[in-house]
């Protein structure tokens, strides 16, 4: 039976193959990343000349290493692979990490096939060949060779593009989305994005799962997991265009496939598939610290009647609703609004908004059986109030959390310059989803609704199972 993941992840004992003392090498860069990490394991550099590593006791073979090896990174020219995998076959070693390049990406089926002949009938699981390997920044372990330390949180990512998944980490602490884990999966010649889904549907540290793919070995596994996975899987499928798909062969040596089909069949599993990274980090900004929508109608509070239009095009392109107010609620925003303006949705709070309209307005629409989630918009007009629009968000996320009360969202919109970097650093940190645009707004508002569909049909499945197994 291939072994489960957990270990692969959380290893009692790892082995280095090809580390070196030479700074300058991969091989090098993999064995002090874990030593960096503080991670407790066993930890063996593997280099038949050396003694000693960055004071570790080095061995020449994998075979020399007393006891069991849960996980081996190998770092040698892809000639020298086969026979480190006959090596960890002898030695049952439960997970292996091929680092090296030179396999089918550049063409060398045969290679990759010889490796995969080796692994064939073990229990041994393989990722690679041509991979970064992975960042586990939940329980502090870092096994790959690449830089960059993810700020912890609860996002999950699977990268098919070694330097794009080390770009998303960076990305990723810029916009103060946090990580447990990423991991770059190479040419999957055995562990594939669905193992992953898999496997993070069932990790407690993994709220929101990403990928990055350029194509899928396994469709219906593909689209198995992520129909079986009870987390949002949002999916960044490159290779859209025939130049993109030209691109992705030269890259990984993948086939990009049919866009259509790929793009219906993420949405018929429960994925959201998003445009690129940016957009896949919005949208986790937004499932990892809002509720789900409930319904798609959406409020809209804003200081600038034309940035409301904006964020009401951008919803309603998206198949979310901006519902005229109910009559309670527009007389109880015409109380609050100066009489130059009519109560309606978008609430048009005018230029000069401050703390006290932006929090009432707020309150209202949160107690607002007919909304379903609420973006709060400011621009940068003249009149305005930065400080007093951030202050009001944050109030009721720190004081008193009124929209998880509630069970809504609250997204965030500005428009304006250098004024407001700090605030929206204030309410990044905070986990308010804050974005610069009406479109990238609409789509993480968006990214909330469908997750509210998927736990709508997740409870009604749970019902049924539960009648089925009470009638029995
Ligand atoms: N067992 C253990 N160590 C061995 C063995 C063996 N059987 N044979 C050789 N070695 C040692 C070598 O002596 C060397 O150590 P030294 O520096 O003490 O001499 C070490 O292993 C490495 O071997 P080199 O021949 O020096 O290979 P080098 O480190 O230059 O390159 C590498 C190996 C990094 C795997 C290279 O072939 C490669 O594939 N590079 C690309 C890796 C990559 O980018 N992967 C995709 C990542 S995803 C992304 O894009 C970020």
């Amino acid at each position: 039976m291939k072994q489960d993941l957990s270990v692969f992840f959380k290893p009692k004992s790892i082995a280095v193959v090809g580390a070196s003392k030479d700074s300058r090498k991969i091989g090098h860069a993999a064995l002090k990343n874990i030593l960096i990490s503080d991670y407790p394991c066993k930890l063996y550099p593997i280099n038949p000349k050396e003694d000693q590593i960055l004071g570790l006791k080095c061995y020449k073979s994998l075979l020399d290493v007393p006891g069991t090896i849960d996980l081996v990174l190998v770092s040698v020219p892809a000639a020298l692979v086969p026979n480190i995998m006959k090596d960890c076959v002898q030695k049952k070693v439960k997970f292996t990490i091929i680092i090296s390049s030179g396999f089918s990406e550049i063409g060398n089926h045969e290679l990759e096939q010889e490796v995969e002949d080796i692994i064939k009938g073990t229990s041994m699981r393989v990722l690679g060949p041509n991979t970064m390997g992975f960042k586990n920044a939940s329980d502090n372990l870092d096994a790959s060779f690449v830089f960059g330390v993810p700020r912890k949180g609860n996002l999950s990512l699977i990268s098919q593009s070694g330097a794009l998944g080390i770009g998303m980490i960076y990305l990723a602490n810029n916009e103060f989305v946090g990580v447990s884990k990423i991991i770059g999966v190479g040419n999957k010649l055995d562990i594939d994005d669905d193992d992953l889904i898999e496997f993070f549907s069932h990790d407690p540290d993994t709220k929101v799962i990403g990928l990055y793919i350029e194509a899928v070995k396994d469709g219906r596994a593909f689209m198995n997991a992520i129909k079986a996975c009870d987390k949002p899987v949002l999916v960044v499928k490159a290779g859209r265009s025939s130049a993109g798909a030209r691109a992705t062969a030269s890259h990984t040596g993948s086939m990009a496939g049919s866009d259509k089909i790929y793009s219906a069949a993420i949405k018929q599993a429960g994925g959201i598939r998003c445009r690129d990274i940016v957009e896949l980090f919005d949208m986790a900004r937004g499932l990892a610290g809002q509720p789900a929508m409930k319904g798609n109608r959406v409020g809209i509070i804003t200081n600038g009647g034309g940035l409301g239009i904006l964020l009401t095009d951008a919803c309603e392109e998206n198949g979310l609703v901006v519902p005229k107010l109910s009559a309670k609620t527009a007389k109880r925003i015409d109380e609050i609004i100066p009489d130059i303006v009519k109560p309606n949705n978008p609430v048009d709070l005018v230029a000069d908004a401050g703390f006290f309209r932006y929090e009432s307005a707020t309150k209202i629409l949160l107690e607002d059986p007919n909304i379903d989630g609420i973006i709060v918009a400011s621009v940068h007009g003249g009149y305005a109030r930065p400080r007093e629009f951030t202050g009001a968000i944050l109030k009721m996320v720190r004081e008193k959390r009124l929209h998880e009360t509630h069970q809504k969202p609250i997204l965030g919109t500005w428009v304006g310059g250098t004024e407001f970097e700090e605030l929206v650093f204030d309410l990044k940190s905070a986990g308010v989803p804050i974005y610069p645009s009406s479109w990238r707004t609409a789509r993480s508002m968006y990214a909330l609704y469908v997750e509210g569909q998927r736990l709508k049909r997740e409870a009604l499945q749970k019902e049924s199972n539960q009648k089925k197994s009470k009638s029995k």
